[in-house]
């Protein structure tokens, strides 16, 4: 039994690698902004309240962690915001880069401390942080907060090497939550969480640092 350590845990992705990995016997710590009914029911540790922008929430989780150690850390909260080019609104460019690109890195870096050797940090990023990827352009504040997500999970891969913990960044693939408006084309939370929690289960220091889709193929930067 490994302890995980899952962000953004109340809904969507999030809730589901929690319904799964708790499902398969592993220990699991979901933190939140406030917990749902469906968290509430899955019987695991929850700590609420963590607003991962919020440096203060996030010392108050270490503080209520304590010297658990945490063998793998899921970085899974992140947000959408339509930014075109006809309606860029920088403050909507920054506040994503601020919840999917900069937290994520502190939160690692707050986190290291109680991080197992080995460990593994997976961080849900998304294909459109792909730069080669990138056909149908638009979705500034999101693409450019995903691109750097990826940039600082490389960055963490090698960086953290030596202390044997890897990194996985990872696309969950087009998937019907509250994100994407349920859409219809997306592929249910449960199949990606799967995928993601294969992903995570095979990810090693040998092939830390890259970034994958949920279904395995390995994506281009
Ligand atoms: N759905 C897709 O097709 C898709 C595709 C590519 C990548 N992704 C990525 O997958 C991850 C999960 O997305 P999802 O589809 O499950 O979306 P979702 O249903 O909208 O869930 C987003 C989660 O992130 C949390 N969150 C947002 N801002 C936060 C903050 N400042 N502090 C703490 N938690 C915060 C939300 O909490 P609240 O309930 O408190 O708002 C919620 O739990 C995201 O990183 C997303 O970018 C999704």
């Amino acid at each position: 039994m490994s302890t995980y350590l899952i962000t953004g845990a109340n809904r969507g992705i999030g809730l589901e690698l929690v319904r799964q990995l708790s499902t398969r016997g592993e220990n699991v710590i979901a933190t939140c902004r406030s917990q749902s009914s469906e968290l509430h029911s899955l019987s695991v540790r929850v700590e609420t309240g963590i607003d991962i922008t919020c440096g203060d929430s996030i010392i108050k989780l270490r503080e209520n962690l304590n010297d658990t150690k945490i063998d793998v850390l899921i970085q899974n909260a992140g947000i959408a915001e339509f930014n075109s080019l006809s309606n860029l609104d920088p403050r909507s460019i920054v506040h994503q880069f601020e919840v999917n690109a900069l937290s994520p890195l502190c939160f690692a870096q707050t986190m290291l401390s109680n991080l197992s050797k080995p460990g593994k940090i997976a961080l849900i990023s998304s294909r459109m942080g792909s730069i080669e990827d990138n056909s149908s352009g638009g979705s500034y504040g999101y693409r450019m907060s995903k691109v750097a997500l990826c940039m600082a999970g490389k960055s963490l891969s090698i960086d953290l090497r030596s202390k044997d913990i890897s990194v996985a960044i990872l696309h969950p693939g087009l998937v019907s939550t509250r994100m994407t408006g349920f859409t219809s084309n997306g592929i249910k939370a449960k199949e990606s969480a799967r995928g993601l929690i294969q992903r995570i289960d095979e990810l090693t220091l040998e092939n830390t640092g890259t970034f994958w889709h949920a279904n395995g193929q390995i994506l281009p930067w």
